[in-house]
């Protein structure tokens, strides 16, 4: 015993050591499970830009009840290395549309994907383990530095910077496995009616995949799926996507809050559910659409976990990024957010030559400097401005008729100064629920609609357990039930997939919301001069039966 008291402290010394280097992460430390509020509050640390903490991966709910776990077989050893731009002079890689390509783009993507399948399934670029990647920042495996907050890159500012990350990666990686430096993935073009349609390439060979819906997969995509067959013709449903893509891309995203989401920051406190216009819908509905309705969650691609076990996730993605990079242009390239935070946010991946780097949102903005672009088949929705069903002023008097008759069916405890109704529970959305909405400001000039737009913020969204959940938002609608994207009362849609979510986090989850853009549809529906606004949610397919709204308001945003 006596001839051991040097081993303490040089233990202790050691220990100092190994945590100031990193190599031991307060989860060797200390259990999750014992971390207590207050400590939880004293680590994290706000204002600074999120990073993963690499050897802090949890497991999750996949599904339901059941434990699972996408974090990767070993914690990485070598050191994380800064991203590098592509040679500027390098070629730019093309993606196409999927419903464009030929059989040698398609044998030359099969030969990758068949070669990504048979690597060994530690290696990181494995077919599976590039699913994992989506699965682990999907559930909020890993820790942020600095704090047992999740990070997630879902329902957030996050969600296209990360996406436009992983597909060049994996892009990369692809190449790099058939030997091909200027492979690029394709784009389902489901805003487009040539390519509305699942593309075929996708049901061919390894690029198959048994789970998906077999009941929507012949049809023309539902932009707007909402769990139910709604009988339209193909050519009613073109429409539709159509004019749900305008609202989104347009009318809906005049600012970079509604297109991107929320702005999450680092910490607990720093969570925030709030999805831009496109992440909603169609990026969720799609991705619901596609997955099987026999499985639980709707598996693969309707919930996060399994998203990336389809192939067709790699063109779904690009699609939305295609988007992303239309809005950029849209707006001129102006930088989104001016923020540090968001800009020096670092992602962490295994590159195509092994290396695992850290890219920033700041180094995946502009996809020139990354060398791809989108073949260019047109955007049809930009003339797809709805126009209202029901002639202004004939609504106007229906709705005030309702208004001083008292025939409206008002929620329990409304009145008519009320923003925030409760109880929240009476807000339950099993059939539609329409409120009427107070406007502080009226008739604002073009100057004053251009600098802030008016926003309609419908918050403390509880969608409890349920997994696919969606419902539709109109403004001054006389007749709900037969509404659609195509009619300009239609303010914007809430869509959400199964939320898999890391094992001991459920009840830290904070309650979504929704901001929808409506200063354009308020002049189409020539409501700029009225005090108040009637809105309606209406709960689709019986997926909201336990959804709860807290309330709505409306706000304004630069
Ligand atoms: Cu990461 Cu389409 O979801």
């Amino acid at each position: 015993m006596e001839g051991k008291q040097w081993l303490l402290p040089l233990l202790l010394v050691l220990l100092l050591v190994a945590v100031s280097l990193d190599l031991i992460s307060d989860h060797h430390l200390q259990s999750p499970l014992i971390i207590s509020e207050q400590v939880r509050s004293e680590a994290q640390k706000q204002g600074t830009p999120l990073k993963a903490n690499l050897s802090s991966c949890h497991p999750s709910f996949p599904d339901g009840d059941q434990i699972g776990s996408c974090c990767p077989p070993a914690w990485p050893v070598q050191q994380i290395v800064d991203f590098k731009f592509p040679d500027p002079s390098s070629p730019i890689r093309v993606r196409r549309a999927a419903h464009l390509v030929d059989e040698e783009y398609k044998a030359k993507y099969k030969r990758a994907v068949a070669i990504m399948k048979e690597l060994p399934l530690d290696h990181p670029h494995n077919f599976w383990r590039q699913a994992d990647l989506h699965c682990i920042y999907c559930t909020g495996a890993y820790d942020q530095v600095n704090s047992i907050a999740p990070f997630k890159i879902h329902h957030s500012w996050f969600f296209f910077p990360w996406h436009r990350a992983l597909l060049y990666i994996h892009e990369r990686i692809l190449g790099k496995l058939i030997g091909d430096d200027n492979f690029a993935l394709t784009y389902w073009s489901w805003d487009h009616p040539d390519g509305m349609h699942f593309p075929t390439m996708f049901t061919e060979g390894v690029l198959n995949n048994t789970q998906r819906d077999a009941i929507n997969l012949p049809k023309v995509v539902d932009n707007n799926y909402r769990a139910e067959d709604r009988g339209l013709t193909d050519g009613e449903q073109i429409l539709d996507n159509l004019a749900l893509m305008y609202h989104q891309m347009v009318s809906g995203a005049k600012k970079p809050e509604l297109f991107m989401g929320c702005k999450f920051r680092s910490g607990v406190e720093g969570e925030c559910e709030g999805m831009g216009t496109v992440e909603e819908s169609p990026h969720n509905s799609v991705h619901g659409w596609v997955g099987n309705r026999k499985n639980p969650v709707k598996q693969d691609m309707g919930a996060f976990h399994s998203a990336g076990l389809d192939p067709i996730l790699y063109s779904h993605h690009p699609n939305i990024d295609r988007m992303w990079a239309t809005w950029q242009k849209m707006r001129d390239n102006e930088l989104e957010f001016d923020d540090e935070e968001w800009l020096d946010t670092e992602f962490n991946f295994y590159d195509e030559n092994l290396q695992l780097v850290r890219i920033r949102v700041r180094d995946v903005l502009d996809m020139s400097k990354l060398r791809y672009k989108y073949e260019d088949i047109g955007l049809p929705w930009l003339d797809a401005r709805p126009k209202p069903s029901v002639p202004p002023e004939i609504a106007r008097s229906i709705l005030k008729k309702r208004h001083d008759h008292g025939d409206v069916l008002l929620m329990p405890g409304e009145t008519p100064e009320a923003h925030r109704l409760q109880p929240a529970d009476n807000w339950r959305l099993d059939k539609p629920i329409t409120a009427r909405v107070e406007r502080p400001r009226i008739n604002r000039t073009k100057k004053e609609k251009e600098e802030e737009e008016e926003v309609l913020f419908i918050y403390g969204i509880d969608t409890k357990k349920s997994s696919f959940v969606k419902f539709d938002v109109f403004i001054n609608a006389v007749e709900e039930t037969v509404l659609s994207p195509l009619s300009r009362e239609f303010a914007g849609t809430f869509a959400r997939i199964h939320d898999s979510w890391r094992y001991g986090m459920e009840g830290k989850k904070v309650k979504p919301h929704l901001k929808l853009g409506i200063s354009e549809l308020l002049e189409d529906l020539q409501a700029e001069g009225d005090d108040n606004i009637w809105v309606t949610l209406v709960p689709r397919g019986g997926t909201a039966v336990n959804t709860t709204v807290e309330g709505m308001r409306i706000e304004f945003m630069k």
